[in-house]
């Protein structure tokens, strides 16, 4: 049970730049039905929060109007109806919102525990782009042992998780990335290919290698047709976020002729019930892989909670590799 009834946080006082992140007091959250309170370690930095603090992308109805998609940190206290946490049980978390303050509360099938033989500060990191790429790669995009895999933004945090864990699980993956030294980062964590798109073409080195059963894109915008043509035939490409622009004009043709699919889909929105599925699957398909080493987050920077503008300016350079975490408490 948390000492005090307030917390320190940090508030996007009004939607533009890193400078609208101000540190505020709020009351400490009570959980409810099915909820534990979190008292909160590090959280992660991921670029949705920019784009909330930007204003364009608003906190689904219900959520903590505070950014924050994710934390690690101590089980601080239970609400009606979970049996499966106990205080001070370490733990990371998935968050509808509100990860940049002292005190969460999410869903107690959110959280997993920290994984053997890991830090709080790297298990922050796991939850959004876990989820994210597990839903997206291995649900919705079915990827299979063998089979050639392009992830765009490699040296993303998505893209970090996306390259070491198809890898891990027997795909052949193809990354890009803008630079030399991401793409370096691409290859050390597992991509047979990295591919510098300021140099080089994605579609033909692909379709070099008979295309790729399936895309993961965050890009979107002139990369939608580029995407198409890169594909194998029965390939999949699964759209993450339009970071350029969701319209252009795309010949649907190809997709009947080649039996291709596209689809996409965004986690936050889901379901109470839906990312507890996927929180199931990880701790049974991926949490092994993690308590082994085999994959591990890969951490650019860490930077206090009050100097949360500091780490969204960082993100928002897109110089950094990897994921950004701010430490909160202790
Ligand atoms: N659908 C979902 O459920 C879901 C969940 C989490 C995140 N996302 C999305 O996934 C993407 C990656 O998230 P993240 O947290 O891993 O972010 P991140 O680390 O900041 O990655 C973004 C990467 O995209 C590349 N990029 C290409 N074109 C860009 C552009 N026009 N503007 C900015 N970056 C560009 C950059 O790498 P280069 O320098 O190599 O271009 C950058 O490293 C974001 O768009 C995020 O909104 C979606």
């Amino acid at each position: 049970m948390p000492q005090s009834h307030t917390m320190r946080v940090i508030e996007i006082s009004k939607p533009g730049g890193p400078e609208v992140l101000v540190t505020a007091e709020r009351a400490v959250p009570v959980p409810g039905e099915g909820e534990i309170v979190i008292r909160v370690a590090y959280a992660g930095v991921n670029r949705p929060d920019t784009l909330q603090r930007a204003g364009s992308y608003a906190p689904p109805p219900g959520a903590s109007d505070l950014p924050g998609l994710e934390c690690s940190g101590v089980v601080a206290e239970i609400g009606p109806g979970v049996s499966r946490w106990h205080i001070g049980d370490k733990v990371c978390a998935l968050l509808p919102g509100g990860g940049y303050a002292e005190y969460v509360t999410t869903p107690a099938a959110h959280a997993l525990p920290v994984p053997e033989g890991m830090d709080l500060r790297a298990a922050a990191c796991l939850p959004e782009t876990y989820f994210t790429v597990w839903t997206n790669v291995f649900d919705r995009g079915r990827l299979q042992a063998g089979e050639r895999f392009l992830v765009h933004g490699g040296s993303s945090g998505i893209g970090t998780t996306a390259i070491q864990l198809a890898a891990a699980r027997g795909a052949r993956v193809f990354a890009t990335a803008g630079n030399a030294e991401k793409c370096a980062a691409c290859t050390e964590l597992g991509a047979e290919v990295a591919i510098n798109y300021r140099e080089a073409n994605f579609v033909e080195v692909l379709k070099a290698e008979g295309g790729a059963n399936l895309i993961l894109d965050m890009v979107g915008g002139s990369y939608l047709p580029r995407n198409v043509n890169a594909l194998a035939d029965d390939g999949r490409l699964v759209q993450i976020a339009f970071l350029t622009g969701p319209k252009v004009e795309l010949n649907f043709a190809q997709l009947m002729m080649r039996r291709l699919t596209i689809t996409g889909s965004t986690l936050r929105p889901q379901s109470v019930v839906a990312k507890a599925r996927i929180a199931e699957s990880l701790e049974r398909e991926v949490w092994p892989l993690l308590a082994t080493g085999r994959i591990a987050p890969i951490i650019d920077s860490e930077f206090a909670m009050e100097d949360a503008a500091l780490a969204h300016a960082r993100m928002e350079t897109s110089e950094h590799i990897g994921k950004i975490v701010m430490k909160v408490s202790g």
